[in-house]
């Protein structure tokens, strides 16, 4: 198994659950992992039952297992802050305010918690020397999942942008020979040197993500959520990315079979139903299903992580990183 795994699905399927759960299991089996989450509702936090922050903290009572907790919306301001401090330094005094004033509308924009979410990720994935394995909760929303695709996209426009810079740039020196006064300012421009410095961040992105990481959705055995599923498996197949296993949770526990009370029958009634939709699942759907783990009758943590680790049918076992 790759060292960077992901779990993706629709909110509330138990993403945080299972990611806690195959974080755990790694650690019990030796490996040196880190769960990242992105959720501030339910997240790491409340499945280990012990607070997390923005930077990895060990899990008390498991060795080998650490946590960290990323806010969305810090991550935004502190992305945007970068920016900022990027821009003032290479534009001039007046059109700082302009730049701010940009920025401030952006902090609203769609799509810049996942950029910046996705920036905090492959940082950590750049910085995971410490750990075997780095397990990523992924955001409710699946954009998350969307991003994943922006690595090629991006390096062309950042190609495109070194491209103009460069143009212009060589007029500039072109006008400054007629002045008697050739610079050599293609050397140690500071735009050209951070276009360069992303370009190379966003190499590492394409190749970590397509060759060192592996993506498992979660799901529930309701209409909705197979579905949203099998939109996702394609979605992802689009990104020239593979989704290595399903995991089915919430899965209605079976009555005893002398039972024939009316819970008994209703309960007999939804696991046939789920049983059906597994069945599409299992003959439909290209990625396997690698778990069915049962709902459980109160918030998955504690002894009961370790249960649910059980049911998780996912090797452990770490290929080193192509990647480093
Ligand atoms: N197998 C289970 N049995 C009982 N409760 C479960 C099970 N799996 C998850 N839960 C509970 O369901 C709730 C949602 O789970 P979880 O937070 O893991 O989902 P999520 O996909 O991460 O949600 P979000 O999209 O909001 O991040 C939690 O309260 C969790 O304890
Ligand atoms: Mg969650």
């Amino acid at each position: 198994m790759e060292p960077f795994v992901f779990f993706g699905g629709k909110g509330g399927v138990g993403k945080t659950t299972v990611s806690c759960a195959y974080g755990l299991k790694c650690a019990r089996d030796g490996h040196r992992t880190l769960v990242v989450s992105t959720d501030p509702a339910h997240s790491v936090t409340d499945v280990f039952d012990q607070p997390f922050g923005d930077s990895p903290r060990p899990v008390e009572g498991v060795d080998r297992l650490e946590a960290m907790q990323i806010d969305p919306e810090d991550e935004v301001t502190r992305h945007l802050d970068e920016i900022r401090q990027d821009l003032s330094e290479q534009v001039s005094a007046s059109m700082v305010n302009e730049i701010n004033r940009q920025l401030e509308m952006a902090h609203g924009t769609p799509g810049a918690y996942e950029s910046a979410l996705f920036d905090r990720f492959i940082e950590v994935m750049r910085t995971a020397d410490d750990y075997d394995r780095v397990v990523f909760d992924t955001a409710p929303s699946g954009s998350t999942l969307r991003l994943l695709g922006l690595p090629d996209l991006l390096e062309d426009w950042i190609d495109r942008l070194m491209y103009k810079r460069r143009t212009s740039i060589d007029l500039f020196e072109k006008a400054a020979i007629g002045n008697n006064e050739p610079r050599r300012v293609m050397e140690g421009d500071p735009v050209l040197a951070r276009l360069e410095e992303r370009k190379s961040f966003f190499e590492f992105a394409g190749s970590a993500l397509h060759d060192d990481a592996a993506f498992f959705l979660v799901l529930n055995p309701d209409e909705l959520s197979v579905n949203e599923t099998r939109r996702s498996i394609a979605d992802i197949r689009e990104k020239d990315l593979a989704v290595r296993g399903l995991v089915a949770n919430k899965l209605t526990p079976s009555p005893d079979p002398d039972e024939n009370g009316r819970g008994a029958r209703y309960l007999r009634e939804r696991v046939a139903t789920e049983e059906e939709r597994l069945e599409t699942i299992r003959s439909e759907f290209e990625p396997p299903l690698v778990a069915e783990i049962g709902w459980r009758s109160s918030e998955v943590k504690g002894d009961l992580l370790d249960d649910v680790a059980a049911e998780l049918d996912i090797a452990t076992a770490v290929e080193p990183p192509t990647h480093v």
